[in-house]
C-alpha cells in the first residue's frame, strides 16, 4: 500500500522536475541514516499543487488499495475454500480406499463403485484446477462452477463412503463365512449320506456316475524298490478298462529327479508287495514321471524332447516316437513341485488322455486326447488352469480332475473339466498325503483307485463316485463369484 501511495506521489512530482523550472523545487542534499537508507527531503511551494487536488489524488489512490486489498482477500478466500475441498475430497478418498481394501479386491466387478471411484479422481483433478485458477481472480464464473463440481462429487462420494461401501464390504465378508459354513456343512452331509447308502457298488470301467466324490485315507503300500533316495517316479496299473492281464508297474526315476531309466512290472498286487515275481526293464530315455500304462504299452515323454513314445511291455521294444503338436518340454511348464512332468499321460475309460501346455495357451493345461495305437492327437480341450500352479491332474470317465497343495499335509482336487460337455466347475475334495509331493498320479478304471507316488513311497486311494440314483447336492458352485449368488440353495435337492 506504501509502495503504492509511493507510486502516485511520484507521479504528482514528475512534472515539477522539468527541466528548464528548477526555481519550483528547493533541493536539500540527502543523508543516511543508520540503516543506510537513503533520505532525502523535497520541498514543493505550495501555491503549484492545491492540496485539496492532492488530498482528492490520495483519496482515489486509497480507494484503489482498498479495492485491490478487497479482491486479493477474495482470492485467498477462494484458496482457502478450494483448500478445504481438497481435504474433503483426501479424507474421503482415503476412507473409501481403507474400507473398500477387503471388499473392493474380491468385488472388483462392481461396475458402478469403480464408475464413482473414477468420479473422484475427476472431482481431485479439478479441486487442482481450481486452486491454479483461483490465484487469477478474472476466472471467477469459471471458480464457480469448478468448485459446484467437486461439491456434487465429494457429495456423491461422502453418500458412498458412509453407507454403501462399508455396508457392502461388511456383507460380503459375512456372506464368505456364511459359505465357506455352508460348505463344510454340505461336505458333512454328503460323507453321511454316502456312508449310509449301500447302492449296488460301481462296475469296473463303469462311467455310470455323476462324477468324483471323494478320495479315501492313503494307504502306503511300500517304499519303492530302488529306496528313498528315489523320490520321484510313478507307478500303477494299466488303466484300460477291461482287464485280462493288469500288470502293475512301479518306475522310480533316477535319483536326478528326472531320468526315467528303468521300471517293473509285477503280475499281481501280492507280487508287489512281496517284491517278486517281476520284470525289470531299462528303458534309459524317459523324461520326468509323466509316464502311464494303456492297454499293455508304457507311454511317455521322449528325453529332453516334446516328443511322446510308447514300449511294448511284453518286449520292452520301443514302437513308435512323434512328438506332441505344440507341447511344451524341458520342464518349461510342469507341475508346482514336480519339474520335468511336462507331458502327462492319462488313461481312463474313455482312452489314452495328454496333458500339457503349449505357449499357445500361455502355460495353461490343455488335455489331447490321443489315439493310442497311432499316438495322434484326436481332439484337445484348454483349461483355464495355469500348469504351473497346479500340483498335478488326472483323468476319469473322460474328466480332468486338478489337485493343488494346501499344505505339507494335504492336497485339494479342486478344478474338474468334463470333455464330454466342454464345462469346467470348481469342487473341493481333500486328499490326505504321507510327504509332501505327488509325483505320479495315475488312475485306474478297473478298481476305481488312485496310484500315487508320494517321495518315494507308493500309495492308493480309493475313489467314491457320486452314484446315479441317489441325488447328492452338487459340490458346491463354479466361480468365485458366482459362488456368491446361490444361497438359497442351502437345502439339499432330493428328487
Ligand atoms: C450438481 O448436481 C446437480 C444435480 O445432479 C446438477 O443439476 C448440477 O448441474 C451439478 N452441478 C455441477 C456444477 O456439476
Ligand atoms: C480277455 O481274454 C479273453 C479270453 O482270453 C478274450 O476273449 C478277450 O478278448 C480278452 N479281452 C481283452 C480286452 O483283451
Ligand atoms: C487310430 O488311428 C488308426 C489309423 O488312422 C485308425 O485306423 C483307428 O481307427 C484309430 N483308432 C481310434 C480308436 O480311433
Amino acid at each position: 500500500m506504501l509502495l503504492v501511495l509511493a507510486l502516485f506521489t511520484s507521479l504528482l512530482l514528475l512534472p515539477l522536475v522539468l527541466p528548464g523550472q528548477p526555481q519550483l523545487v528547493k533541493s536539500m542534499p540527502g543523508f543516511l541514516d543508520e540503516d543506510s537508507t537513503c533520505h532525502c527531503v523535497v520541498h514543493l511551494p505550495n501555491n503549484l499543487i492545491p492540496l485539496q487536488q492532492l488530498e482528492k489524488l490520495q483519496s482515489t489512490a486509497q480507494e484503489l488499495v482498498d479495492k485491490y486489498a478487497q479482491k486479493l482477500s477474495k482470492v485467498s478466500e477462494y484458496a482457502c475454500m478450494t483448500e478445504k475441498q481438497n481435504n474433503q475430497v483426501r479424507e474421503m478418498t482415503h476412507k473409501l480406499q481403507s474400507s473398500s481394501s477387503s471388499a473392493l479386491s474380491s468385488s472388483y466387478e462392481d461396475l458402478a463403485f469403480n464408475l464413482l471411484y473414477l468420479e473422484l479422481e475427476k472431482a481431485q483433478q479439478l479441486v487442482t484446477q481450481l486452486k491454479a485458477k483461483g490465484e487469477v481472480h478474472r476466472s471467477a464464473p469459471l471458480l464457480d462452477q469448478l468448485q459446484g463440481q467437486v461439491a456434487n462429487a465429494s457429495f456423491t462420494l461422502k453418500l458412498l463412503g458412509d453407507s454403501d461401501q462399508r455396508r457392502f464390504g461388511a456383507l460380503l465378508q459375512e456372506v464368505d463365512v456364511l459359505e465357506s459354513q455352508l460348505r463344510e456343512c454340505e461336505r458333512h452331509r454328503e460323507q453321511e449320506l454316502a456312508s449310509s447308502y449301500s447302492g449296488p457298488p460301481l462296475l469296473p470301467g463303469s462311467c455310470a456316475h455323476r462324477g468324483l466324490q471323494k478320495v479315501s485315507r492313503p494307504l502306503v503300500v511300500q517304499l519303492n524298490w530302488r529306496g528313498f533316495s528315489h523320490k520321484a517316479g510313478a507307478w500303477g496299473r494299466d488303466s484300460a478298462p477291461n482287464l485280462n492281464s493288469s500288470y502293475y508297474w512301479v518306475a522310480p526315476l533316477s535319483t536326478d529327479g528326472r531320468y526315467f531309466d528303468f521300471y517293473r512290472l509285477y503280475k499281481s498286487y501280492n507280487d508287489l508287495v512281496l517284491l517278486k515275481n517281476y520284470k525289470e526293464w531299462k528303458i534309459g530315455y524317459g523324461d520326468g514321471s509323466g509316464n502311464t500304462v494303456y492297454k499293455n504299452f508304457m507311454y511317455f515323454n521322449y528325453y529332453g524332447t516334446g516328443d511322446v513314445a510308447k514300449v511294448d511291455l511284453s518286449s520292452n521294444a520301443l514302437v513308435l516316437r512323434r512328438p506332441l503338436p505344440g507341447a511344451t518340454y524341458n520342464n518349461r511348464f510342469s507341475y508346482a513341485g514336480v519339474p520335468w512332468k511336462d507331458i502327462d499321460f492319462s488313461g481312463d475309460e474313455k482312452g489314452l488322455w495328454v496333458l500339457y501346455a503349449t505357449e499357445e495357451s500361455k502355460g495353461n493345461l490343455v488335455v489331447s486326447r490321443l489315439n493310442a495305437s497311432t499316438l495322434e492327437v484326436e481332439k484337445t480341450w484348454r483349461t483355464n488352469q495355469y500348469k504351473p500352479a497346479l500340483s498335478g491332474a488326472f483323468m476319469a470317465c473322460g474328466v480332468l480332475y486338478a489337485l493343488r497343495s494346501l499344505s505339507t499335509r494335504q492336497e485339494e482336487i479342486f478344478y474338474a473339466f468334463d470333455t464330454t460337455t466342454g464345462q469346467e466347475r470348481r469342487l473341493s475334495i481333500l486328499l490326505d498325503k504321507m510327504l509332501e509331493k505327488l509325483q505320479g498320479i495315475n488312475y485306474c478304471p478297473s478298481d476305481h483307485k488312485l496310484y500315487v507316488y508320494n517321495d518315494g513311497y507308493l500309495i492308493t486311494y480309493d475313489l467314491t463316485f457320486l452314484t446315479l440314483k441317489y441325488r447328492l447336492p452338487r459340490p458346491s458352485a463354479k466361480t468365485p463369484f458366482e459362488m456368491r449368488v446361490p444361497l438359497k440353495s442351502v437345502k439339499p435337492s432330493k428328487s
